[in-house]
């Protein structure tokens, strides 16, 4: 069967989380992504947490799957001869090196449109435009500047980060949404364009309902689904909201049975306007339903701090696996606070392609978050990570280059 973006050829001049996660998942939809690295490290992130000695790591080894690897001196003449031939056979370059290192590396935007004025330049930096953009960029520097930060976490407690990769890997799904749209846009206009994928700007984007809480407590001077109504004062800005639902439909992560000795023995419990009768039933509390403190969703909001203590006192007689069974017969919407380690043994997740376990030569066995889009006429088989330059040879003689110009590249260790 064939694949969305078959036919495309994008030179992936990535390294870290940001650009890899972007390119990967164009790899995912069929494209030829070969990679760009520098000869003898290649990628830092190989080295990176490594957890068996002298192998590519897991965090280079997930993030790189489907490509292709060239090792290339780019700042060497003859390494900018082998990218300019790169550049005029590919569709897309994708980058996200520091600020100005592509122009530095002589790699300028007229450069490139004078070699393929065809050629879609992905780019993701930490900000755009604006005071911070010659910043180096991190996942958290990009969390807080974000607006993530600020509203995670407990109101009594400091700013905190996510887990997930929103800065990082967030930024590569919204790059390739870009770039995606740059190539739809392509079959018209027939030229390339500049897509700029800002870290801030992405992180922002994932936390546009904050700055939709922010207008309303300027308004309103208060949030009623926030943890700190009704008794807590609200400041000028957007508080954080702790483990609270961010929608208008109240929710907590309740304790279940075992929860002292199993960190993650909870559920997520939402009081969903439409099932609070069920609620009440299945709690043992059948006359909240018709209580005037408890009946309608506005009352309801006035004592959420009981309500979800005495739907805690029914989840810790259940584990969170018999809660769900129970509250999923009734329509009521919950969620396990799942570990990682169930994520991994989950068969569902296996049998959907979404935990995929790869074989790689140097490492063995491992397992890898596959493709999380489905596509009815584009499948996605996951294969391996590329070995550092693995593919140099190959891609050197579709480029033209014979042997012996090859290993006349590889004595002058531009390869
Ligand atoms: N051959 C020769 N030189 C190469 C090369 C190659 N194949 N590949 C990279 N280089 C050079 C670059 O040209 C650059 O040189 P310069 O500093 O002389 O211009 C140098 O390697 C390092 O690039 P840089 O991007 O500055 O790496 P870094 O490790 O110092 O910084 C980041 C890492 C992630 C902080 C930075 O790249 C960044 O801010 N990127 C944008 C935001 C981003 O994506 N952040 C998230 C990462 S997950």
């Amino acid at each position: 069967m064939t694949q969305a973006l078959d036919g495309v050829r994008i030179l992936d001049f990535t390294h870290v989380q940001s650009g890899p996660t972007c390119t990967q998942l164009l790899a995912w939809f069929g494209a030829d992504v070969i990679k760009v690295e520098r000869a003898g490290s290649g990628d830092a992130t190989r080295a990176q947490l490594r957890d068996i000695p002298g192998v590519d790591s897991l965090y280079f080894t997930m993030l790189n799957h489907n490509k292709r690897s060239i090792t290339l001196d780019t700042k060497t003449a003859k390494g900018r001869e082998v990218l300019d031939k790169l550049i005029t056979t590919c569709d897309v370059l994708v980058e996200n090196f520091a600020p100005g290192a592509l122009d530095r590396m002589g790699i300028t935007w007229e450069h490139i449109q004078a070699l393929n004025p065809r050629m879609i330049v992905g780019s993701v930096k930490g900000f755009g435009p604006g005071p911070y953009e010659d910043c180096k960029v991190y996942e958290n520097v990009a969390q807080c500047a974000g607006g993530a930060a600020s509203t995670t976490g407990f109101d009594d407690g400091p700013p905190m980060v996510t887990g997930a990769q929103i800065g990082d890997s967030g930024t590569g799904l919204h790059l390739a949404i870009g770039i995606v749209a740059a190539l739809y846009q392509r079959n018209t206009t027939v030229r390339g364009q500049k897509v700029l994928a800002p870290m801030q700007d992405a992180v922002l984007n994932l936390c546009r309902v904050k700055l939709r809480d922010q207008q309303r407590l300027e308004r309103t001077h208060t949030l009623h689904e926030y943890p700190q109504y009704p008794d807590g004062k609200f400041g000028e800005a957007v508080p954080r909201a702790g483990n609270a639902s961010g929608g208008g439909q109240p929710g907590a992560i309740l304790k279940c049975l075992g929860w002292e000795t199993d960190a993650n023995a909870y559920i997520y419990f939402i009081t969903q306007g439409a099932a609070w009768p069920d609620v009440c039933r299945v709690i043992g509390e059948p006359d909240w339903i018709d209580d005037e403190a408890y009946a309608t969703p506005q009352a309801r909001l006035l004592h959420l701090k009981p309500i979800f203590a005495r739907i805690e006192q029914w989840t810790m007689t259940l584990t969170k696996f018999e809660a769900m069974d129970i509250l999923n017969k009734y329509d009521i919407p919950c969620g396990p606070i799942l570990s990682m380690k169930e994520i991994a043994e989950e068969p569902a997740l296996r049998e959907t392609g979404t935990i995929v376990e790869v074989d790689h030569p140097a490492r063995g066995k491992y397992l890898t978050v596959g493709n999380p889009i489905k596509m009815s006429d584009s499948p996605t088989v996951v294969t391996r990570s590329p070995l550092l330059g693995e593919h140099t040879d190959e891609i050197l003689a579709q480029l033209g280059y014979g042997v012996q110009a090859i290993s006349e590249l590889r004595s002058a260790a531009v390869i």
